[in-house]
């Protein structure tokens, strides 16, 4: 059956959520942001949407049975608070929380009036993620001792000088921005193993001259050298298992990689005893290394286009119907976010961090 949703936050990411929506049968119902021009930029493309930018006006709205939320972080608790409040189901862009105890609150708030809140982890919906999926759990690989997230850019910070380097606004740079999705997506596909103790350590290095940056492509427009960047740019961790087992995470916006080293879509990687599987982020294949015959044999599954977005809308409407709980659910946001709040708190003190163990 096809719903009503409200989009709070008509930014880029509001704009492909939007789109989502239809390409799944669903209506734009209402569109809040609270730059005017722009709910009513998105609306107009939705024929039956209106715009305000008055998130009341949008919240008091009884057809609309539930919202995506994609405004900067700083506001994501506080929105989808107000959401849950009003009696919608929410669709939370990541990161969940600017911190664990952000996400904390959003679940005892979730909790408390029975509202569905997914996380905006669309990197599991993708062709490659479903696909990895599938095969972490096939048992093919044995016991997957060891997962590698890497993803960097040449010169890819967004927006440098907005809200994505305003930690005030954002709560960190490339591990809160990016960082997240990595992080969710190799622990969902290990099936959320707990992490028992992490390394790490963050930089910030070209921020602190921005007029020294050479800008080649952000997604968030070209730098505003009169803004702030006060957030690291790379991030490297090791985490840890409890009963072994380690998960190697580099992810940087911009680091002094020569660019014939630097594939778009990074490399993901899960390493088991049996086999190993390795992925590009947005690719459109897979590639599996296994022993048939007594040799190595490697095989490329190849996949055909998904529209994550469309697939992560899919998915989140399915629990507002059926009242199920999410793919990607808050608890899981939580103990994501625990996780770079304990490697930023490791960089700080610059040595291990043990995570306290959930009671
Ligand atoms: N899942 C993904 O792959 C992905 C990709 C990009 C961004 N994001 C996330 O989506 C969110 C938005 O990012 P973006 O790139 O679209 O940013 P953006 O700056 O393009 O858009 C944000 C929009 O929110 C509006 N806004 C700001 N404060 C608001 C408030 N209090 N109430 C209502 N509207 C408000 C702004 O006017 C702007 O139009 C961020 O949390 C980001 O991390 C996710």
């Amino acid at each position: 059956m096809s719903i009503r949703l409200g989009i709070v936050g008509a930014g880029t990411i509001g704009s492909v959520h939007a789109a989502g929506i239809t390409a799944a049968g669903h209506e734009v119902a209402a569109v809040a942001d609270v730059d005017r021009a722009k709910a009513n930029l998105l609306a107009a493309r939705h024929a039956r949407a209106h715009a305000t930018d008055r998130i009341e006006v949008l919240l008091a709205d009884e057809s609309i049975a539930a919202v995506v939320i994609a405004v900067p972080n700083r506001w994501h608790k506080d929105l989808a608070v107000a959401a849950m409040r009003a009696g919608k189901d929410v669709l939370l862009e990541k990161p969940m929380g600017l911190d664990a105890a952000e996400c904390r609150e959003l679940n005892e708030v979730a909790a408390a009036t029975g509202r569905v809140l997914q996380i905006g982890m669309a990197n599991r919906f993708t062709a490659v993620g479903q696909e990895a999926k599938k095969i972490a759990e096939s048992g093919d690989l044995g016991h997957v001792y060891h997962a590698k997230a890497h993803l960097v850019s040449r010169r890819g910070v967004p927006g440098l000088g907005g809200w994505f380097t305003t930690r005030s606004l954002s709560g960190g740079g490339v591990l809160i921005d990016t960082g997240v999705h990595l992080v969710d997506l190799l622990l969902w596909l290990m099936d959320f193993p707990r992490v028992e103790r992490i390394s790490g350590r963050v930089y910030s290095i070209f921020g602190k001259r921005m007029e020294d940056y050479v800008y080649e492509s952000m997604w968030a427009g070209p730098p505003r050298f009169d803004g702030v960047c006060d957030v690291e740019d790379s991030a490297h961790a090791m985490l840890h298992f409890a009963g072994g087992g380690t998960l190697d995470l580099n992810v940087s916006w911009a680091i002094n990689m020569p660019a014939c080293n630097i594939q778009g879509g990074g490399m993901m990687g899960l390493f088991g005893d049996r086999g190993g599987v390795t992925f590009e982020l947005f690719g459109d294949h897979l590639d599996v290394a296994t022993q048939r015959y007594g040799r190595n044999v490697d095989t490329r599954v190849m996949l055909p286009e998904v529209d994550q977005f469309k697939e992560q809308v899919v998915a989140f409407v399915r629990c507002v119907e059926t009242r199920e709980e999410p793919c990607a659910h808050g608890q899981q946001g939580q103990c994501v976010q625990s996780i770079l709040d304990a490697i930023y708190q490791s960089s700080e003190k610059q040595q291990e961090v043990t995570l306290e163990r959930k009671k």
